[in-house]
């Protein structure tokens, strides 16, 4: 299990009257279960996420993931073993010069030795299907073959957690769809717990629970339709409920109006 509690977060800490980022989050994630972290711009995703695999280091509060505090810098590199983080725009996550190579590079810094890396690499190739790009430079690649590539670089270093920050949000919506799948498969096949950040509501549909952040405070959470049929406090926080849910709502009052 992966436990956030009542973390606080500020970027500005030499001002007096500094705004906090984040204002004591809390929450958990199991293994297996799928969470999809919403909010405006601004409302503190990216921090949020940032804290808990030790990018950012949390002014008050713990992270704890599968029984392991994150206490810096002892813990630093466990937690991020154990917690996969995949970001918005992948050419900020590549570093290598062919497919291969970057799937390969993780591995290598941690020391794998050459025959399970050439399994495992060859396995990831297979199953997000990059094998015939195998010693493409990543650059050719198109914007979902890339992100797909960053999440099988990711995923083959098997972290029990995966955190996504709007990983779809430069796709077109098949690249998207793409996507979407490969994460909702780590979560059912895989027994990843998965937090995605997406600015997407119909994508959240697909997932366990729904948190809301809205100013660095978690303001709602709870199952997709319990979250979502809250459609006027959704829209105060700067979010839109699925085209579905509103339609939905929309033909029950039509309905019962007769
Ligand atoms: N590097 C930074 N330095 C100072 N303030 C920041 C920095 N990054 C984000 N912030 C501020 O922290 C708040 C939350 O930002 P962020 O976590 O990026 O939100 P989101 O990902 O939800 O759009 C915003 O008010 C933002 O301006
Ligand atoms: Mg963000």
């Amino acid at each position: 299990m992966l436990e956030l509690k009542n973390i606080s977060f500020s970027y500005n800490k030499q001002n007096q009257e500094y705004e906090f980022s984040l204002k004591n989050v809390s929450f958990c994630l199991n293994r297996g279960e799928k969470i999809a972290l919403m909010g405006a711009n601004g409302s503190g995703k990216s921090t949020l996420i940032r804290c808990i695999n030790g990018l950012l280091k949390p002014d008050k509060g713990q992270v704890i993931v599968d029984g392991v505090e994150l206490v810096f810098p002892d813990t630093v590199l466990e937690i991020r073993k154990k917690v996969g983080m995949v970001f918005q725009n992948p050419d900020n996550q590549i570093v290598t010069t062919s497919v291969e190579r970057e799937i390969a590079f993780g591995l290598e810094n941690i020391g794998t030795g050459k025959r399970e890396m050439d399994f495992k690499v060859q396995k990831a190739m297979e199953q997000f299907h990059l094998g015939k790009y195998r010693t493409r430079p990543p650059h050719l690649l198109s914007g979902g073959e890339r992100q797909r590539l960053a999440l099988a670089s990711v995923l083959v270093m098997e972290p029990d957690y995966l955190i996504l920050d709007e990983p779809t949000s430069l796709l077109d919506p098949a690249g998207r769809e793409e996507i979407l799948s490969t994460i909702t498969a780590q979560a059912e096949n895989e027994k990843k717990g998965v937090i995605l950040v997406t600015q997407f509501p119909e994508e959240a549909l697909e997932f366990d629970r729904v948190v809301i952040l809205d100013s660095g405070e978690i303001v709602m959470q709870g199952t997709p339709d319990q979250v979502f049929s809250e459609t006027d406090k959704i829209k105060s926080v700067g979010l839109d409920v699925p085209v579905k849910t509103e339609l939905g709502k929309y033909l029950k009052e039509l309905i019962s109006g007769y």
